[in-house]
């Protein structure tokens, strides 16, 4: 499989990585056996980038994630995951939590939950207003110091925190949403990213299932499931983004492809500095996502794409406003 570099530091990951947080979060029960058979399959296929986070689950996720590492397969994978939400004793989000504290102790806990003395790539998950960050960083690069984690990086940060971040110590990879309907980061973040030589991990970069053509409107979703309270797929907006499935299901069928493939093909033609990690709990959807790779976008289809998905044609937010509260926008 293709691999790619994320920033400057020497990490290399497969170009296109897999999202674990389906596996035992957000989305429903998943079969664990096929979870396992999924993260197998991965492996044999060349995908090195495994993505979680302590709070998926919250913990659970990388527990799982350890027992299957425990085979021996420790040293074939780039593990990443994420610490920066403080989790009550119910299990509940309780909001940010980003102390240096804090931190430290969330990484040893999740070494221990992943079976591994190291972290591969440690994002901070969201942006803690609370604790400047320069403190975090240099918290993370104490951590790279003492060998526990290996390269770094930030999950939705705004340009202007990047760039403050990377003068503490070299960030790697930035992990935002990223797909053809959500391209906020294109206007500063994605920029200053190049400039920094940063590397973009996008995540949903199938809309969470919506661009795969999964679809459902929110209140089909069983209770639990995090896309139950999703603007875009709610009422009137559901309906309205009917249209550029139905647009992206066209452009697919020209090309000889699925909705998933050209949604991921789109994100790698954008620069070999973008490693996208879709989600699934099934191998025949992980073999249908990595051979976006062979995927070609001709010029006239790809201008068919931005025409399609152009600024204003995606009706609603992509959180709800709590979830967007959560977003580092930067000053301004
Ligand atoms: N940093 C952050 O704040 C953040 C936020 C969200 C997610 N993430 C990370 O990003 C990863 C990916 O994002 P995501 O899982 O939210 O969304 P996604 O990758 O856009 O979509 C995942 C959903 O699409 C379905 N799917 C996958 N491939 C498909 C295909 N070929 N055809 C039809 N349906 C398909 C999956 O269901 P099945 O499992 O049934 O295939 C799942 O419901 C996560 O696993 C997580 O690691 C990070």
């Amino acid at each position: 499989m293709e691999r790619r570099r994320l920033g400057t530091q020497g990490l290399e990951v497969s170009a296109i990585g897999l999202g674990c947080m389906g596996m035992s979060y957000a989305y429903g029960g998943a079969d664990a056996a096929e979870c396992e058979a999924t993260l197998l399959e991965a492996l044999e296929r060349g995908v090195t980038l495994l993505d979680t986070a302590e709070v998926y689950g919250p913990n659970e996720n990388e527990r799982q994630l350890g027992r299957w590492l425990a085979g021996g397969r420790r040293d074939r994978v780039v593990l990443a995951t994420k610490f920066g939400f403080r989790i009550d004793a119910e299990g509940r989000i309780a909001g940010l939590d980003s102390r240096p504290e804090h931190v430290r102790a969330v990484v040893d806990a999740s070494l221990q939950r992943l079976g591994t003395d190291r972290i591969d790539l440690l994002y901070q998950h969201r942006v803690d207003p609370a604790v400047p960050i320069e403190d975090v960083v240099g918290t993370m690069a104490a951590l790279v110091r003492e060998g526990k984690v290996r390269y770094l990086g930030l999950s939705e940060a705004s340009a202007a925190t990047l760039r403050r971040a990377h003068a503490v110590h070299p960030i790697s990879a930035l992990q935002s949403e990223y797909s053809l309907w959500e391209r906020g980061i294109e206007r500063s973040v994605l920029p200053a990213c190049r400039e920094l030589g940063i590397g973009l991990v996008p995540y949903s970069p199938l809309g969470r299932g919506f661009l795969a053509g999964l679809t459902r409107r929110a209140d089909e979703f069983p209770p639990g499931d995090f896309r139950r309270g999703q603007p875009r797929i709610s009422g009137g907006n559901f309906d309205a983004n009917l249209r550029l499935l139905a647009g992206l299901e066209d452009v697919a069928a020209r090309v000889g492809a699925t909705p998933a493939q050209v949604a991921l093909a789109w994100l790698l033609w954008q620069g070999p500095d973008i490693v996208p990690i879709p989600g699934t709990t099934r191998r025949a959807r992980l073999r249908e996502n990595l051979a976006a790779l062979d995927v070609q976008l001709p010029a006239c289809e790809l201008y068919q794409l931005e025409q399609l998905f152009a600024p204003g044609s995606v009706a609603g937010e992509r959180y709800s406003p709590a979830g967007l509260a959560t977003i580092d926008r930067g000053p301004g």
